[in-house]
């Protein structure tokens, strides 16, 4: 049963209000924007890691500066998510102490290796084209500081998912190696890929009040479909197989069926028991012990300003 406060809130949720952080709101819809938006801000950040690996590896000077680009987007993308976090009472140093203490997620995706150049290539056509499939929709999500951060990272996005696709256009009509390089590439990334929408909806445990709240406006089911019906000409257009010989087109629904991914590998990848969790892991926090005199630095500088200010 609803109290008056909740109702009322409610009310204005389905009147399509935007919440505002200093609006009231019931301790279950913050709990959860600081669960959603932490998590998809420490995606942004350990997703630099696998793109990382590969700046210095670039096969030539523009591709290194286009990576650069796209790697740099990704941190801005991940701090403008921590300040939204920020505005519902978190601080960006308790949410980054819980991801290192296992205590908080990122996306599943970021725990597979990038072994070549052609994965750079998949990762920007499949992990962006996923990621921009998940987050327009969040454009609308009923809390305004991650609604107008999602309004400015959507901005950028478009850009990530051309570059990698402008790689696997080059390599799968380039030479015979450079061919079976992409398709080994999509062979590795497609399944995973899937994951990045979350489980079946039968086994989502916030959907349901995270689409009540307006916080998620489609299903994890929807948005995958949805991705699967966008890269499936596209894979088609490169000459490329998708890996799954159940993949049909279906009329009656007006989309593929396909095969779904293993949920046995994503809720042992979620458990960090994925190819590279541990890696991931040590990378961020010996980056936050390493960066931790910076920081120390920055704030005795900002303190001394402060204090000759009041003086
Ligand atoms: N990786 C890791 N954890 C996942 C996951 C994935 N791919 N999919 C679901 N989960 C977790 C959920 O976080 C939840 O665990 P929790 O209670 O500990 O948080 C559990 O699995 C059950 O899943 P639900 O579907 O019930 O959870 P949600 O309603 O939160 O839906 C979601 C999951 C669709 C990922 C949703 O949280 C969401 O839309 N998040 C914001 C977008 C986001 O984070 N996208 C991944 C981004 S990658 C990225 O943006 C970088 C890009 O620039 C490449």
């Amino acid at each position: 049963e609803m109290s008056p406060e909740e109702r009322a809130f409610q009310e204005r949720i389905d009147r399509g209000e935007k919440i505002e952080p200093t609006d009231w709101m019931p301790d279950g819809y913050r709990k959860t924007l600081i669960r959603q938006i932490g998590q998809h801000a420490h995606s942004e950040i350990v997703g630099q890691l696998p793109e990382g690996n590969w700046i210095t590896r670039a096969p030539t000077l523009e591709r290194k500066a286009i990576l650069l680009a796209k790697v740099q987007d990704e941190a801005g993308h991940g701090l403008y998510l921590y300040c939204a976090a920020e505005t519902l009472g978190v601080s960006r140093d308790e949410l980054i102490e819980l991801l290192h203490a296992g205590k908080m997620k990122y996306s599943s995706i970021f725990n597979y290796p990038t072994l070549n150049w052609a994965d750079i290539g998949a990762v920007g056509w499949l992990v962006d084209g996923a990621a921009i499939m998940n987050q327009v929709p969040l454009q609308r999500t009923s809390f305004g500081p991650y609604s107008r951060a999602m309004i400015r990272i959507c901005k950028e996005e478009s850009f990530h998912q051309r570059q990698g696709f402008d790689i696997m256009m080059k390599m799968a009509k380039g030479t015979e190696a450079q061919r079976r390089m992409a398709q080994d590439a999509l062979n590795r990334f497609w399944y995973p890929s899937l994951m990045m929408f979350g489980p079946s909806d039968k086994d989502s445990v916030h959907s349901a009040q995270s689409m009540a709240w307006k916080i998620k406006i489609n299903t994890n089911d929807e948005l995958r479909q949805k991705f699967v019906d966008q890269t499936v000409p596209q894979a088609e257009y490169l000459g490329l197989s998708i890996p799954d010989e159940h993949l049909t087109w279906n009329e009656d629904k007006g989309g593929f069926d396909f095969s779904e991914p293993d949920w046995s590998e994503f809720f042992e990848v979620l458990k960090g028991n994925g190819p590279c969790n541990r890696e991931r892991m040590d990378a961020r926090v010996k980056a936050w012990e390493d960066g931790a005199w910076v920081r120390d630095g920055l704030m005795a500088h900002a303190d001394k300003r402060a204090a000759a200010r009041q003086a």
